[in-house]
């Protein structure tokens, strides 16, 4: 198995670098924020509680998204690897992945760190408000408490994989065929292809 971690801010990209990815290299993708819309979308008691905390821009509990993950992993044995897409987003979450693929006799192949500045991803982020219908790109003041988020939470991970020496920061400015070329040269790299 081949694990990458797409990591970077709220509309760094991740999501529609993501689908070209897991095409590329056929990987099973995992994306949090995508499995918390499919709860939402379904009024599961786990969706409800969820919403209140994605619209304010705030992070569901860990333990929320661990679970939602370990099941993931548990449902999709014999793939070539998964790419992880919003997750981890906390440091607690990162050692949890850690130990459920270690289970697996797996790790991390590298974490792609996507580089794009501030007032990009809100223009960007106000731009797919208009066709979206996602309640947490609409209103910029959620948007600014997304990116604080992250970088109160979130940027930690990054140092909690630079120990292991898994970062690769990739810059994510440019059109998206561009930036999926600097992506699989770092993997390609990884992979010794
Ligand atoms: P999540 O769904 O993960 O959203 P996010 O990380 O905030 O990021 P986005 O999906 O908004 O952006 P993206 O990086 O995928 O960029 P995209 O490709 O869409 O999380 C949502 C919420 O769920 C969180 O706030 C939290 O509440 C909760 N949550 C999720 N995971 C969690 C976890 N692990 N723990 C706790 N809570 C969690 O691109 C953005 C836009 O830009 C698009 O319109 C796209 O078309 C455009 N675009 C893409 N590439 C380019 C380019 N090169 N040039 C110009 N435009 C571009
Ligand atoms: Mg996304």
């Amino acid at each position: 198995m081949f694990n990458i971690i797409l990591f970077g801010p709220p509309g760094s990209g991740k999501g529609t670098q993501s689908e070209k990815l897991i095409e590329r290299y056929g990987l099973k993708h995992l994306s949090t924020g995508d499995l918390l819309r499919a709860e939402i979308a379904n009024k599961t008691p786990l969706g409800l509680e969820a919403k209140s905390l994605i619209d304010k821009g705030q992070l569901v509990p860990d333990e929320v998204v661990i679970g939602m993950i370990d099941s993931a992993i548990e449902a999709n044995a014999g793939v070539n690897g998964f790419l992880f897409d919003g997750f981890p987003r906390t440091v607690a979450q990162a050692e949890a992945l850690d130990k459920l693929l270690s289970f697996k006799k797996s790790v991390i192949g590298v974490m792609i760190a996507l580089q794009v500045p501030e007032e990009e991803l809100i223009a960007r982020m106000l731009n797919r408000a208009k066709t979206s219908g996602r309640s947490d790109d609409a209103d910029e003041n959620v948007l600014r408490n997304r990116q604080a988020v992250y970088r109160r939470d979130t940027l930690p991970v990054a140092d909690h994989y630079r120990k292991a020496d898994k970062v690769e920061e990739v810059n994510g400015l440019g059109t998206v065929e561009e930036i999926f070329e600097r992506l699989t040269q770092v993997i390609d790299k990884k992979k010794g292809i």
